[in-house]
């Protein structure tokens, strides 16, 4: 698996997601994804399972220092002694005393941004987050959390698929030196349907969930997240690093996207998202 140099950060191009994954089921399929070469775990507050997610990494037996570990501060914690607690209670229920990327997990003007970013650059100066973040924020917002931010930013983790055209924001996160981590890559399955996709697989003899993951890790600057219940569907998403898609295909792929493409869009925290190219 290549790695993703995103302003300092050193972030492996395939982590493995854990949002709607209940406490049991990380246990069982977390510590079969690390032995399968994941080495990048993405996990949040708002998910309810940090502490499983914790002891799944410690129960794998690969070292805590080989898993790039990202969490996500909840909107409702933005105040800036609140997100230090915040995160304090994260790292126990982890049971680590760093998290390598630290974000804020959706935009939230009830707290001004200056305070928001000044609290992730304190946990930072605390060495308990090595990287910091933010994660569906738009090109505007991007900018001016970058600005904002004395450590610099390494990601904005977004809804990233075949049928949403993020082509203006990644070059703005490239212009930035940030990473631009993609969520959402199965597009709520409706990627599985997809015709063109059923070809580009067939002609490679790989599935479609390896094909989409492929054009998004292919991409200069995307990091791709993955979730599944399944230690089978694990092992194949992670097999994606031995094959190439041709630039006809990326680009075919891309021309997938669609202007209504976007499918996470949550009332009360969506912000007004930046127009598809
Ligand atoms: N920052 C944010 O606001 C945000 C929002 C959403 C997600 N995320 C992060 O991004 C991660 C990925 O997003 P996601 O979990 O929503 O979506 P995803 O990775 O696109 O997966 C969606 C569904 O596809 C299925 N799937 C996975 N691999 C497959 C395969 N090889 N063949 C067929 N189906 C497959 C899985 O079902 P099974 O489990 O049944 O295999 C999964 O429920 C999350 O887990 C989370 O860590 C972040």
């Amino acid at each position: 698996m290549h790695i993703v140099p995103a302003n300092g950060a050193d972030i492996p191009a395939l982590g493995f997601g854990t949002f709607r994954l209940k406490g049991p089921q990380v246990l069982e399929v977390l510590p079969r994804a690390l032995h399968l070469g994941f080495r990048h775990v993405d996990t949040a507050q708002a998910y309810g399972n940090e502490a499983e997610v914790g002891a799944a990494i410690r129960r794998s037996g690969v070292a805590r220092g080989e898993v790039f570990l990202t969490t996500k501060v909840w909107v409702d914690r933005f105040r800036h002694d609140d997100l230090i607690a915040s995160v304090d209670e994260s790292l126990a229920r982890l049971g680590t005393d760093y998290v390598d990327l630290l974000l804020l997990h959706w935009p939230n003007q009830a707290v001004p941004l200056a305070e928001q970013i000044e609290g992730l650059n304190a946990v930072h100066r605390a060495g308990k987050a090595r990287h910091i973040g933010v994660s569906n924020y738009t090109i505007a917002l991007m900018q001016e959390a970058v600005r904002l931010s004395a450590a610099r930013l390494a990601t904005n983790q977004v809804e990233y698929h075949p049928y949403l055209d993020q082509s203006r924001l990644l070059a703005a996160a490239r212009e930035a030196g940030l990473a631009l981590t993609a969520y959402y890559a199965m597009a709520d399955g409706k990627v599985l349907r997809d015709p063109l996709l059923t070809d580009i697989a067939a002609r490679h003899g790989r599935s479609i969930a390896q094909v989409v993951l492929r054009w998004l890790v292919q991409q200069d600057g995307v990091v791709a997240l993955s979730k599944t219940a399944s230690p089978a569907r694990a092992a194949e998403n992670i097999a994606i690093f031995d094959f190439a898609l041709s630039p006809e295909e990326m680009a075919a792929i891309s021309s997938l996207a669609e202007p209504a493409g976007r499918i996470v869009s949550p009332p009360g925290l969506a912000p007004d998202w930046d127009a598809a190219a």
